[in-house]
């Protein structure tokens, strides 16, 4: 039975309110002011919450910002007298579920009451189904009931807590800065700062300022003195992201750092103690830039002191159920959808693709489909279009602009491409367009192509 607390500073409003939701079926308490409401509020957790607006004391809206951090708030409704309801629009903004104006009417209310209701079930059973997954599966949203992905999460919780530097391998959308932020999140740090940079994503003259800072006047254009992310970062992780695409020069200086635990702002004069955890990702092959020397081996090893390989989706293939899940359950909550599951043919249809954009990937098309999904099940049909075959995409698949394509044109350019691919040999270029060898020659001489062509019975290569 859901829960109500009706705050309101009218005794005979409280009392019409209570006897009508007592009615409809709920708990109802009510309260005579907004401080009295917030200790039944954290008494009893209700559902919802009905306040007046403007009372003696705190007033409606400032009870809204004051509701507990609990992991579900109330749906807050907001009664106000009509007239001002630009109010109830401001309070709707900071987070009210809707609004009453009085004076009341019997149906509104109830009508208000059971939408509210209505949405905090779906909340609270997302929740649960959430929660559950949560304990099944993972570390923080980590999902992997893979051999593979429960031996990562042992070792994330083995490092977390010490303050080793760990590389992480892993093609793109595999989960690298995830799996980062659990080590932080899991590690003493945790109420310090998780900074990350994307080296791969900075121009090379940038980013060592990004990286150690630098003072007024240390280039032109430095007019003020910048905080770098090492500084940044002190008492907490920073995360290299692509590490792989750091310029040689910034790894020579990136290692002293790394040795000597201070840093020095561009221009600077004084070294700066710092105490920051070091996570790296690349889904690079850091042993093979090494031998090509484009990644310092010192560094390289100074690194690696343990290394995390995240394998590709398509690696574990029995982590696409509890994921699918997941994610549905993540969308149901943010687009208040109630989708229950994947049909079979869809979850085959997501067993049998081969995810190049790995987990990122799958949660973008299971998005999409919660989206899209107007049942309990996702479908195949919800899906099919998102899973793209590589060459699937057939060059026959143009558009013709809206003046028109010249016909010829296209013929002529591709018995061009044709008779390039083939070297010339006019026989073997008819093959490759399915025609006659007469009608491909011709079409040669029709467009004055045939010149520098071999014929090609005689030649050696077409018995190939
Ligand atoms: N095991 C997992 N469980 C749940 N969600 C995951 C998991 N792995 C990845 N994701 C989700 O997939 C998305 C991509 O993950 P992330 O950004 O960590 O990948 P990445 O390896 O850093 O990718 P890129 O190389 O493209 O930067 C994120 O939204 C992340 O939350
Ligand atoms: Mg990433």
């Amino acid at each position: 039975m859901p829960v109500i607390i009706v705050i309101d500073d009218e005794q005979r409003q409280r009392n019409i309110l209570e006897t009508i939701l007592e009615d409809e079926g709920y708990e109802v308490h009510t309260a005579h002011s907004a401080e009295k409401g917030l200790e039944l509020i954290k008494t009893f957790a209700p559902d919802i919450v009905l306040t007046d607006l403007k009372m003696g004391g705190i007033s409606g809206l400032q009870l809204l910002a004051a509701l507990p951090d609990g992991s579900v708030k109330p749906a807050v409704i907001i009664m106000t007298a009509y007239g001002t309801i630009s109010s109830a629009v401001e309070a709707m903004k900071k987070g009210a579920f809707d609004y009453l104006t009085k004076p009341l009417e019997k149906d509104a209310i109830v009508m208000t009451v059971q939408k509210a209701a209505e949405r905090m079930q779906l909340i609270r059973e997302n929740i649960t189904l959430r929660n559950a997954l949560y304990e099944k599966f993972s570390m923080d949203g980590i999902i992997g009931s893979s051999r593979r992905m429960q031996e990562i999460m042992d070792v994330v919780k083995k490092v977390a807590p010490t303050s080793v530097t760990v590389l992480i391998f892993g093609e793109s959308g595999t989960g690298k800065e995830l799996i980062a932020r659990a080590v932080h999140y899991n590690s003493l740090r945790k109420t310090g700062p998780f900074t990350a940079i994307n080296c791969a994503a900075i121009p090379d003259n940038l980013i060592e300022s990004e990286l150690f800072g630098y003072e007024p006047g240390a280039f032109t254009g430095a007019t003020h003195r910048k905080i770098g992310l090492f500084e940044a970062s002190n008492k907490g992780t920073l995360f290299l992201d692509e590490i792989g695409d750091l310029p040689l020069l910034t790894q020579t200086k990136l290692l002293r750092v790394l040795q000597d635990k201070e840093v020095r702002r561009i221009g600077g004069h004084d070294s700066i103690k710092i105490d920051v955890r070091i996570l790296a990702a690349t889904n690079k092959d850091l042993e093979k830039e090494v031998s090509r020397s484009k990644f310092r081996e010192d560094l390289f090893y100074r690194l690696k002191v343990v290394t995390v390989e995240l394998p590709s989706l398509k690696e574990r293939k029995e982590d696409i159920p509890p994921l699918v899940d997941f994610f549905i359950s993540k969308y149901n909550q943010e687009f208040g959808k109630r989708v229950k599951g994947a049909s079979e043919g869809a979850l085959k249809a997501l067993n049998d693709y081969y995810w190049p954009g790995n987990i990122r990937q799958l949660e973008s098309v299971v998005e999409r489909a919660v989206l899209m999904c107007d049942s309990e099940s996702i479908s195949l049909a919800d899906i099919r279009g998102e899973l793209k075959m590589p060459g699937s995409s057939s060059p026959f698949d143009i558009e013709i602009p809206d003046e028109g394509i010249n016909f010829e044109e296209m013929e002529k350019m591709l018995i061009k491409k044709a008779m390039a691919k083939t070297n010339n040999v006019a026989a073997r270029a008819a093959r490759l367009l399915g025609m006659s060898y007469k009608t491909f020659w011709y079409r040669l001489e029709k467009f004055g192509l045939n010149d520098g062509s071999q014929i090609g019975e005689n030649n050696p290569d077409l018995r190939t």
